[in-house]
């Protein structure tokens, strides 16, 4: 194992930490010979919880550290990561404010854009994403102007600070694993803006290297997921000195499910989300972990996940997006 301190690593601890593993029983027994179990990220404590909780303890640390006094960021209009990083700002006492395009499922004030009205969080509307960037620049230079020192995170948190989320979430999971006395072969997430990934990858290298990741490509480029990916961890390498071994091989990201494209819900997505309400109680999002669960059991049934096999689904959290989706699930009573 390579020599890596992640306790070394500037970190503001507000999850609720470690998230529970546990076993999927009706879901593993409808779908044959597969033991799934489910990583809670869904519960990791902040607005409702969620991945980018993990990446936001080291990211706001690290703006603490430089003296920032104003976080911002940016993404689609319903973003999760916004709302995460507007509440775990709020709850660290630092201003927060953020740059806000399009969303797929609309603009119904529902799911997070009311969460973030709940929160008062400044929100600067562009039209489209590629907007964001230039606007971000822009409230930056107007703050550093006002006598401020704004600290920028970039989409989804995805970088050579928030790879520590999920590296210290891999961590846990060996830990946990251990405890379990059950050895995961397989880690099936939903993968978008790279981070989760990066930091999944690096953390099975140091710390559990006998398990598989899987990213399911929620509706992003496959190519560019899987650079950035290789980038994050290649900064993280350069950081820290380390050479974690990366090769191409380690990443995986798995095209096949996305559908016509991000928080867009196909039949077979609706009938997955309820497949799993039903079984487990648990809700999926029908943008990130519907259809990453959507991969995982074609990926059962089609034997390429083996047979007698260990699965950890991560559930990313992401809970609020159900609301803004009432014209795919609900009807009138
Ligand atoms: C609920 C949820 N799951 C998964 C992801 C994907 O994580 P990443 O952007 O790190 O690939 C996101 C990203 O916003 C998310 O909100």
């Amino acid at each position: 194992m390579l020599d890596f301190n992640l306790d070394s690593v500037t970190r503001e601890r507000f999850c609720l930490l470690p998230t529970p593993i546990h076993k999927m029983q009706r879901l593993s027994e409808e779908l044959g010979k597969v033991n799934i179990f489910v990583k809670r990220d869904d519960l990791t404590g902040i607005a409702f919880g969620g991945n980018k909780n993990r990446k936001l303890e080291f990211l706001l640390a690290d703006a603490k550290a430089k003296g920032a006094d104003v976080i911002l960021t940016e993404g689609a209009l319903t973003s999760n990561h916004c709302l995460q990083t507007a509440a775990c700002s709020a709850k660290l006492g630092m201003k927060c404010e953020l740059v806000l395009s399009d969303a797929a499922s609309g603009e119904k004030i529902t799911g997070n854009i009311l969460l973030n009205q709940i929160l008062d969080i400044q929100i600067h509307r562009v039209s489209s994403s590629e907007e964001r960037k230039s606007k971000m620049k822009e409230r930056a230079k107007i703050l550093s102007s006002e006598g401020k020192m704004p600290y920028i995170i970039p989409t989804g948190g995805s970088n050579r600070i928030g790879i520590f989320g999920y590296i210290a979430c891999m961590k846990e999971i060996a830990v946990q694993s251990k405890e379990m006395n059950i050895q995961f072969d397989y880690f099936v997430f939903g993968t978008g803006s790279a981070g989760t990934q990066a930091g999944l990858v690096a953390g099975k290298l140091l710390y559990y290297p006998d398990i598989e990741i899987i990213g399911i490509n929620v509706g992003d480029n496959r190519e560019e997921i899987i650079s950035a990916t290789m980038e994050i961890i290649e900064q993280f390498e350069e950081d820290w000195s380390l050479q974690v071994g990366l090769k191409d091989l380690d990443i995986i990201v798995n095209d096949g499910y996305f559908g016509e494209g991000y928080g867009i819900a196909s039949p077979e997505l609706v009938e997955t989300l309820k497949l799993v309400a039903k079984l487990e109680g648990i809700f999926l999002d029908p943008v990130y972990n519907g259809k990453a669960m959507v991969g995982l059991i074609d990926l059962i049934h089609t034997g390429k996940i083996q047979q007698e096999s260990n699965v950890l689904f991560l559930h990313s959290g992401g809970g609020p997006a159900i609301f803004a989706f009432d014209d795919v699930f609900g009807k009138k009573l």
